[in-house]
């Protein structure tokens, strides 16, 4: 029989009560959070959907591999099957653990990258452009013009525009630019895949001017799925073959194992370059560890072995993209307006679409992210002009699903929540979601009277750090210069945490 029913494939061995609160004790804890999501006990949070990195549920194999870590502070029989089960998929020579994402793309630009660099993406994440910019280089994203539309249907819409990219080395010169970066699956511009054909034809420029590719690999199993799903050619082909053939064309990666490599934490390097492994391995003893821990237990390192094999099966992707796409569908069925098509790991809320009344210097999207939480628990995250300052090109607010760990009843709530708050959010039929940030805001200007040193802590979804003052924050500072300040990583050092 031919089911339509696509189930959890898996069953649940352990769990773990998640605990309801009452619309009055979230006003409370929202108040207290001064509307910032970040800033919730997530024991008061009844559906996490704030990020799905680092928040899957292992299997049964990763716990049992748990158990077998070596803990050796060199030469550990861990490392070796972390290496061995990584090269098997990537392919690269050079394999440098580390404790995240974000400290694999330290040392690649830290090693890589100088002053004046430009480096090319699809679109950066956040951490990865912080990276960037820390070592003096600039951060150049270079989407497919699709990718700024949210309603705009693409088979592959975190594609690179090629053009773009030729035009970007005419016109700076190959010698400044030390690498070129495909993220993949590409998580801010709405978890959107990256097709082969695009891989090729950067990889192809790449060649052509001598240019080393890396991947920033996190969700490189959902977009082996989506390129297994959705490009010609590749029907018949396993996640596995895909992958292997994808990194093939790249000279290395940076990955948070915190994603598809299913695990709580880690992450990696890979290179193909002798010269380069070398220095990033100097920079690894010097802040991570040794590069056969790299800042990771031995169990962390086993855990990882097994998860970045199972995040290619068959039967877990199959699941995996299709309860995404249904969170994305019944919300797309009554009129919300979402990214289109669905992501991989997560849905994202067009905010300036769901609340256009709200004006952008009142944040829409972390309005609709305090809404969701005030009417049903569920914790999402602004991705818009609050993360991204005047930079933003959008405001979302992502609901991003951890792996394994939420059922389709999650999920069915989740869809409930949201179309209860949908109508109301029209302008014509009622103005209550005028957002509450704003308010919180007017409060902390008024209090202290908007001196520079009053300062509004905003932590992101990777815990980056801005800062606004009341004087510097458009719209709430009365005679302000209307100029939103983002304090530079080299003055400050606090813009990346
Ligand atoms: N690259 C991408 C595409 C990411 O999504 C992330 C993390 C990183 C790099 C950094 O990895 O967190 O292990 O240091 N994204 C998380 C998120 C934080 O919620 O999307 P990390």
């Amino acid at each position: 029989m031919a089911t339509k029913t696509i189930i959890e494939p898996f069953r649940i061995k352990s769990v773990e009560p998640i605990r309801w609160t009452t619309r009055q004790q979230r006003e409370e804890l929202l108040r207290a959070a001064h509307y910032n999501l970040f800033l919730l006990p997530a024991d008061d949070v009844l559906i996490d959907l704030l990020t799905d990195s680092g928040t899957g549920a292992m299997s049964t194999e990763q716990w049992a591999a748990v158990m077998r870590g070596d803990e050796s502070y060199a030469g550990s029989r861990s490392f070796t099957h972390f290496r061995d089960s990584i090269q098997e998929i990537f392919g690269y020579r050079h394999v440098i653990p580390t404790h995240q994402g974000r400290a694999a793309e330290r040392i690649l630009f830290g090693v890589a990258c100088k002053k004046g660099d430009v480096v090319p993406n699809n679109t950066h994440f956040d951490t990865t452009r912080a990276n960037v910019e820390f070592v003096g280089a600039e951060a150049m994203d270079l989407p497919i013009s699709e990718a700024s539309r949210p309603s705009a249907w693409h088979p592959f819409k975190g594609n690179m525009e090629v053009a773009a990219l030729e035009q970007l080395i005419a016109r700076v010169g190959r010698e400044r630019i030390p690498l070129v970066m495909l993220t993949i699956t590409n998580n801010s511009g709405g978890g959107q895949p990256v097709s082969m054909e695009n891989a090729r034809a950067v990889s192809a420029v790449c060649r052509k001017h001598g240019i080393p590719l890396y991947f920033d690999a996190c969700r490189f199993a959902e977009n082996a799925w989506f390129i297994k799903l959705r490009e010609h050619g590749y029907e018949k082909k396993t996640p596995k073959q895909i992958a292997h053939e994808m990194f093939a064309l790249g000279d290395g990666c940076t990955m948070s194992a915190k994603k598809d490599g299913m695990a709580n934490i880690g992450g990696f390097l890979c290179t193909n370059d002798d010269n380069l492994a070398a220095q990033e391995k100097d920079l690894l003893i010097l802040t991570e560890g040794y590069p056969t821990y790299g800042g990771l237990a031995g169990r962390d390192l086993e855990a990882i072995a097994v998860g970045v094999q199972e995040s290619l099966e068959e039967d877990y992707l199959r699941y995996r993209i299709a309860s995404t796409a249904y969170l994305g569908e019944h919300l797309a069925r009554e009129g919300v307006p979402i990214v289109q098509p669905p992501g991989g790991h997560a849905i994202y809320l067009d905010a300036r679409a769901f609340l256009p009344h709200i004006p952008l210097e009142q944040f829409p999207g972390v309005a609709l992210a305090a809404e969701l939480y005030l009417e049903g628990g569920i914790r999402s995250v602004e991705i818009g002009s609050l993360m991204f300052g005047k930079a933003a090109k959008w405001d979302l607010v992502r609901l991003a699903i951890p792996r394994r760990v939420y059922t389709q009843s999650h999920i069915d709530y989740v869809i409930e929540v949201i179309l209860d708050v949908w109508p109301r959010a029209d302008w014509r039929v009622a103005g209550d979601l005028r957002s509450a940030l704003p308010a919180a805001f007017h409060g902390i200007s008024g209090a202290g009277g908007g001196g520079e040193d009053l300062r509004l802590r905003v932590a992101t979804y990777c815990g980056r750090l801005r800062w606004y003052t009341a004087n510097s924050y458009p719209g709430f500072g009365g005679n302000s210069s209307l100029i939103l300040r983002r304090r530079s990583p080299s003055a400050s050092g606090a813009s990346s945490g």
